[in-house]
């Protein structure tokens, strides 16, 4: 058995693949405290633990979710807050990402959330900088944050359902639908998702399913009654319509008609069984808005929760004593 980590050790948060266990498990434990801050009675939301640092979100690709929520979680942690808008930003004007930051950073930045296309943006970034780098979403690498408010909505269902405080996701029945190849949310939730002992099969067409895919830990079904007939989560992941350069499946229709989230699909489906979903939802593609506005689907649960996981993320990286180092200043930096 594993010992559980009580202090948290990296200056950034990359992806999940890195992560041990115990230190997934001390971010879903760190959560409930912000939790409760967001839910006060009071309405005074606020907790002053990163009062007087900046966080700064860095966005090279559209979000609604990941960017207001790191936005409202770093408010509600006191944080003076910038926001960088890739089109407004000098990269248009050929500025490479290290001078970017290198710039923002002699403003004295403490937290960088970055998204970008390219998948390893975030990790070349922490390499060389001190701030904090997190991670909002590389290319189809990794959706760090996303993954970890998924367990905890999985975490808080489970052990509302059993009455239990303690109990863990392990054995838990997890079934990821649709565009799994273009999907660092696939990737992220396999990785967390796994390393907590839970079960996680994988469905969708077979030119959406990367091969190898199943040396990850998971099983791969290319029949969804088959997927979910057992499944105690049903995520459906979004078709990325704008990463498919060809059509990967002949139609919209057929996806719908093998693949779609509904009530008739569901019927094979355990009456438990949780609706999630990343967002944003084609809504009737791959999640049928029946379904995603009944009482079994928490897709705006799992907004919710992620204000208060993003909290406990910049609390951890910001707040860990003497940890915060300036590697490689003098290192020779790329273009
Ligand atoms: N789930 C998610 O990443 O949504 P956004 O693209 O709106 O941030």
């Amino acid at each position: 058995m594993m010992t559980p980590v009580r202090t948290w050790n990296r200056k950034d948060l990359i992806g999940i693949e890195e992560l041990s266990r115990p230190e997934i498990e001390l971010i879903l434990d760190t959560a409930p405290q912000f939790v409760a801050v967001s839910a006060r009675e009071s309405g005074i939301k606020k907790v002053p633990l990163l009062q007087g640092r900046l966080v700064v979100n860095w966005f090279y690709e559209p979000s609604t979710r990941t960017r207001t929520s790191f936005e409202l979680a770093a408010k509600r942690l006191s944080a003076d807050t910038l926001s960088i808008a890739a089109s407004a930003s000098s990269s248009v004007k050929g500025e490479s990402l290290h001078d970017t930051l290198a710039n923002i950073e002699a403003m004295h930045s403490d937290i960088i959330v970055l998204r970008h296309y390219y998948a390893g943006a975030p990790h070349m970034l922490a390499k060389r900088h001190a701030s904090h780098i997190i991670n909002a979403g590389d290319g189809r690498h990794e959706h760090p944050t996303q993954a970890l408010l998924d367990a905890y909505t999985m975490l808080d269902h489970v052990r509302t359902l059993r009455g239990d405080r303690h109990a863990t996701l392990d054995g838990l029945r997890v079934a990821l639908i649709g565009d799994v190849a273009h999907s660092r949310v696939a990737r992220s939730n396999i990785w967390c998702l796994t390393k907590l002992g839970a079960r996680v099969v994988l469905c969708g067409p077979r030119t959406l399913m990367p091969p190898e895919i199943g040396r990850m830990g998971v099983d791969v079904s290319y029949n969804l009654h088959e997927a979910i007939h057992d499944a105690d989560v049903i995520y459906a992941l979004r078709i990325q319509l704008e990463r498919q350069q060809s059509c990967l499946f002949p139609s919209l229709r057929e996806y719908i008609k093998l693949f779609r989230i509904d009530r008739e699909s569901l019927k094979v489906a355990p009456p438990h069984a949780l609706i999630m979903h990343p967002g944003p939802i084609n809504r009737d593609v791959e999640l049928a808005a029946e379904v995603a506005d009944s009482s079994r689907s928490v897709v705006l649960q799992q907004v919710t929760n992620g204000v208060a996981v993003r909290m406990a993320v910049m609390h951890l990286l910001a707040n860990q004593p003497g940890r915060r180092t300036a590697p490689a200043a003098t290192e020779e930096r790329a273009p």
